[in-house]
């Protein structure tokens, strides 16, 4: 179809367009250069600038809306959330571990700390992967010089095997005015390589208090499953495993992905109003931006879903045969929902 009429793509400053480009192309959609603007899909692992979006065409789709950091950057996500517990009360918009820009909320964060107590964990404002992350059981440990984001750590995971997981969900927004949102019913599950304590010298082991694979996938114990068909084998698993071996521990898991869904819906609701506005000043159709998130959601052993962060570009990497099962059928969903329009671009 793509060849008869002649469509196209373009990629940009993503590490994981390879997914991308290989699902259009079997699809017989063209790549044009990195300059070209006869595109019918624009799709990139960052924020396209302003211009970019101003010059789109009725037809041209692009994988972004603009201010998506209002979701994606850890402050930003807070502190839209936090607008919303002030105006509509605290106990719809409790899915956010409590947590403080420092160094300004640094009286908050302290007075914080003499209620609830450590472990806190210490996040770059705006990084990915879990690079500069860390634990620490006291306010004095958190560095002063930069701006960083100190969450209450949720010290009570739901253990699967005595390990640590969290999940990794994909949702799609195809319209923020009236807001639209997907989420898709397949993610990955990610553990921790080591088994869980919450012991106070375990604090500066990664591998036994964050989930990302880009972490754990260097440790000697991590297990990569060679068969995704496989449920309970490895340290990423299928959130459909995940949720047949809930179900199996007599846990109610319609509650609790009922929960997921309304996490996801309000933590969007959160960043639609400058997104919304975003899109008034710089996008000229109502079609033109799509975007795929990925959640970040740990849940706790009385079953309750958190959000960590949202993530702008989740990773379409495909290092194992259960990425590739996931994401290639999401990705490919993803692109008949939004729909490529049949308009010869040249
Ligand atoms: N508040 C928290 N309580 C417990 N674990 C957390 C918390 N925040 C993050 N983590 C752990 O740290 C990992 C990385 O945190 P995340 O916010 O997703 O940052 P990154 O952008 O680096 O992936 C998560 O996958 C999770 O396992
Ligand atoms: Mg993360």
């Amino acid at each position: 179809v793509g060849k008869a009429l002649n469509l196209t793509f373009r990629t940009s400053q993503s590490d994981t367009t390879w997914l991308v480009s290989a699902l259009l192309s079997s699809h017989g959609l063209t790549e044009v250069s990195a300059t070209n603007n006869d595109f019918n899909l624009l799709w990139t692992g960052s924020h396209p600038r302003p211009h970019t979006f101003s010059s789109l065409r009725s037809y041209q789709r692009v994988n972004h809306f603009p201010r998506s950091y209002e979701l994606t950057r850890k402050d930003r996500l807070y502190k839209n959330v936090a607008r919303l517990q002030h105006c509509h009360g605290s106990k719809h918009f409790d899915f956010l571990p409590p947590s403080f820009i420092m160094p300004n909320e640094y009286r908050d964060f302290w007075s914080a700390h003499h209620r609830l107590h450590g472990p806190w964990i210490v996040k770059p404002v705006a990084s990915s992967r879990g690079r500069g992350i860390y634990l620490v059981s006291k306010p004095e440990e958190v560095p002063m010089e930069e701006p960083v984001l100190v969450s209450k750590y949720i010290a009570n995971p739901l253990l699967v095997d005595g390990h640590k997981c969290d999940l990794r969900l994909y949702v799609a927004v195809t319209s923020y005015d009236p807001l639209v949102i997907y989420l898709y019913r397949h993610g990955i599950v990610r553990f921790a390589a080591v088994k869980y304590t919450a012991d106070q010298s375990s604090l500066d082991n990664p591998c036994i208090h964050l989930c990302n694979y880009s972490i754990n996938k260097y440790h000697a114990d991590f297990v990569v499953s060679e068969d995704p068909s496989v449920e309970d084998v490895g340290h990423k698993r299928s959130l459909t495993g995940f949720l047949k071996y809930l179900r199996s521990q007599g846990k109610d898991v319609n509650r609790l992905m009922r929960r997921i869904e309304d996490v996801c819906i309000k933590a969007i609701m959160a960043a639609t109003p400058p997104v919304v506005a975003a899109c008034k000043m710089f996008v000229p159709n109502r079609n033109n931006c799509f975007e795929l998130y990925g959640f970040d959601i740990l849940v706790d052993s009385d079953l309750k879903p958190w959000l960590l962060e949202v993530n702008l570009s989740p990773s379409l990497g495909c290092d194992s045969p259960l990425d590739l099962r996931v994401k290639s059928a999401m990705l490919s969903d993803l692109l008949t929902l939004v729909g490529i329009p049949a308009v010869d671009p040249a």
